[in-house]
């Protein structure tokens, strides 16, 4: 395993010409071998991060380098290293899947025998070899979708990249795409993939990033962000002066905001009730209290579109 991270962007700006800055500034890094989600809402700028990392879309501004290879300065070397599944399904419904994929491969100059061998392994892994020699069009809509990524497979990229692969597919069909991306991750691609979806990012991804209004708002282990959601911020409103030391409360953190207000984050399924007690103890006068809102759950609310995953 190489050092260099499978994707590395650093300030990365992209204003259209209409004037819309639809990345103001993005900076993150995926690790080889990685499976990433991108998550964000509608017109966040995850397509226009993924058009600028493969080359659809020119940056304004700011540095994109697939395993160390610079995108602007070599273009072509790191689109060898990339596969890239679009969110529309963009192949010829009236070619055959094995034509589909040997020809991609032709196209970036893979020699036609050891095109076939590949088209083979991709459409068997794909579960699609028995469907090799029909009619695309034929195909059922999760199998059309499991054959756009056997075909970005067919040039062996270290890195595939995913616009919102299960958009608008009903459950059925994402789940037998997200056995095939876990296959295609536990045989060495890094995969990136972008989504609305809590649920797919949660089932299929180790680490990701939150995009919104085109600058990232939260990134890191998928495990440490839920862990983040079950926890619940309060303000206290202090009638008297506070101590010089705050009592330690037990799986809480409490925080001096200014002289007569402090913050509390503690695990939401522990009671409030020793809490009070603790600052009762320390003679600490609470007048009033107030949720704290949490962004990041709010942003989960919306992207999942009601609160009932909260619930
Ligand atoms: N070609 C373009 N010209 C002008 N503005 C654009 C263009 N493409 C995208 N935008 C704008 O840039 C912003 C980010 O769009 P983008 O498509 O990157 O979002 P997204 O996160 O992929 O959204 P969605 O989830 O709806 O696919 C939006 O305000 C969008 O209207
Ligand atoms: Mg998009």
């Amino acid at each position: 395993m190489s050092a260099l991270p499978a994707l590395s962007i650093r300030d990365l700006r992209k204003t259209y010409d209409n004037r819309v800055e639809a990345l103001k500034g993005v900076s993150l890094d995926v690790q080889e071998g990685d499976f990433f989600a991108l998550l964000g809402p509608n017109g966040a700028g995850k397509s226009t991060l993924i058009g600028v990392v493969s080359s659809l879309v020119n940056a304004s501004g700011g540095r994109v380098e697939v395993f160390g290879v610079d995108i602007q300065k070599r273009r072509s070397q790191a689109m060898r290293l990339i596969g890239l599944v679009p969110q529309e399904i963009n192949f010829n419904m009236f070619e055959k899947p094995l034509d589909i994929c040997v020809n991609y491969a032709g196209f970036y100059g893979v020699p036609r025998a050891e095109a076939v061998q590949r088209a083979e392994r991709e459409l068997r892994a794909a579960q699609l070899w028995d469907k090799a020699q029909v009619m695309s069009r034929t195909l059922s809509g999760g199998m059309k979708r499991r054959l756009m990524i056997a075909r970005a497979m067919m040039t062996e990229p270290r890195l595939l990249i995913l616009d919102e692969p299960t958009a608008g597919v009903d459950i059925e069909i994402r789940r037998s795409m997200w056995k095939t991306l876990r296959e295609v991750n536990a045989r060495g691609s890094s995969v990136i993939l972008t989504t609305h979806y809590l649920e797919e990012a949660e089932s299929l991804c180790r680490n990701l990033a939150i995009i919104d209004h085109g600058r990232i708002i939260e990134s890191g282990p998928m495990k440490q962000l839920l862990a983040k959601l079950d926890n619940e911020g309060f303000l206290f409103d202090i009638e008297n002066e506070l101590p010089a030391e705050l009592p330690l409360i037990e799986g809480a953190q409490l925080s001096a905001i200014d002289a007569h207000t402090l913050e509390l984050e503690m695990p939401r399924s522990k009671s409030l009730n020793a809490v009070f007690e603790r600052l009762n103890q320390a003679g600490i006068v609470v007048r009033s209290m107030r949720n704290k809102a949490n962004r990041l759950e709010e942003l989960f609310v919306s992207l999942t579109g009601s609160g009932d995953k909260a619930a």
